[in-house]
């Protein structure tokens, strides 16, 4: 069968590990997805900088949205961040193509995701995003297709791993805010600037990605109430632990008589609790609905391995559809059907 082309705009900790597992696993690939993926071209800022991976097969293209213009590519991946260009033309400039594109950049997706649905919708082609929320825990999946026909009362969870992984290594080793904070950038956890870790921004994204799942509204990452971790300090973290109770950052999104509420914010969570448990990199995602029951989903929230799993997985989706197959629409229904945000009052 022919391979499935696909060009890579970033090659960092997320991009780079991408690479090495499809050259290391490209064999098995292929006789799971029923066609080789072969990495046609590749873009990043700085050409000489070693990625640990042999990419002397793949053009090099200079301009991510180049690559999304002129590569003779299947699926677009996109793993550069930003909400912004070159990240939003480029994507903007692939699905135009009709190329599929995979991604798991929360940043662009919070800010441009209902425009992007819609062109990926009216071009026939697959936007994937499994890797923009909660790393390699399918949490898109879940909403997207598993729960269909439940109706979702309440999401919830511990959506970043920086700062899980902070608030746990201040908690159990005692070390400052800024010791911890520097060890989640050194093992690639944080995001280009962490303060959309620490201050909460990136897990609203996040929650608004799911909320948009969830309830069928149109994201709204700024209508989030939000409150970070960097004025958490040790003292705060022990006594809570007096009182019975761990500090984590959680997103919320419920159903409520007179809205949606969406939040995110430090809280105070009982010791004995699942999500009291979660520690360190983990994130957990809890969905409330009607027909399921509570469905808790705890796994490895960010670095390396553990999204490239997640972005290995759409991108194998894709190498597994028929032409003309129907597709999952990106939210989950219809991108032009989704309903105004109505906060709660
Ligand atoms: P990195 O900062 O490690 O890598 C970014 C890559 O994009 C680098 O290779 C960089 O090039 C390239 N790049 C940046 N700007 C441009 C540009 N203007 N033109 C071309 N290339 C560019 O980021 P991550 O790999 O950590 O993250 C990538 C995406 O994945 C982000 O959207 C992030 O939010 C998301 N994500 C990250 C997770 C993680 O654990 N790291 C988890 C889940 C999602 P160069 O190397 O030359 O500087
Ligand atoms: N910076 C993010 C985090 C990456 O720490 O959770 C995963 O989205």
């Amino acid at each position: 069968a022919d391979a499935l082309k696909i060009g890579i705009a970033g090659l960092g900790t997320v991009g780079a590990s991408l690479a090495r597992i499809l050259l290391e696993r490209r064999e098995m690939l292929t006789t799971t997805c029923g066609r080789p993926i072969e990495i046609a071209a590749v873009c990043a800022r700085d050409r000489s900088r070693d990625r640990g991976v042999d990419l002397s097969h793949a053009i090099w293209f200079e301009d991510a949205v180049a690559l999304a213009e002129q590569a003779e590519i299947d699926v677009f991946v996109e793993l550069m961040g930003g909400a912004g260009d070159p990240a939003h033309a480029a994507v903007t400039a692939a699905l135009s193509r009709g190329i599929h594109v995979v991604t798991a950049n929360k940043a662009l997706l919070a800010a441009h995701g209902v425009e992007l649905a819609m062109l990926a919708e009216e071009r026939g082609c697959l936007l994937n995003y499994e890797a923009a929320v909660a790393g390699g825990i399918p949490v898109i999946k879940a909403l997207r297709e598993s729960l269909t026909g439940n109706t979702v009362s309440r999401v919830y969870g511990i959506m970043n791993g920086t700062c899980n992984y902070i608030l746990t290594k201040m908690e159990k080793e005692g070390l400052s805010f800024a010791e911890c904070l520097k060890e989640a950038q050194r093992l690639g956890y944080a995001e280009a600037d962490p303060t959309f870790d620490i201050e909460g921004n990136d897990t609203a994204h996040k929650l608004s990605i799911l909320t948009t799942l969830a309830f069928g509204n149109r994201i709204s990452a700024d209508d989030i109430y939000l409150e970070g971790i960097s004025n958490i300090s040790i003292e705060d973290i022990r006594a809570a632990a007096d009182l019975g109770y761990r500090i984590k950052l959680l997103g919320v999104a419920q159903k409520t008589d007179t809205g949606i509420e969406q939040r995110v914010h430090p809280t105070m969570v009982p010791i004995e609790s699942e999500i009291a448990q979660v520690d360190g990199v983990t994130n957990a995602v809890a969905i409330e609905s009607d027909i399921l029951g509570e469905l808790l989903m705890v796994g490895p929230g960010a670095g390396g391995n553990a999204t490239a799993s997640a972005v290995l997985g759409d991108i194998a989706d894709i190498a597994k559809s028929r032409p003309g197959a129907q597709k999952v629409p990106v939210l989950g229904r219809p991108a032009k059907s989704l309903e105004p945000y109505v906060r709660a009052q």
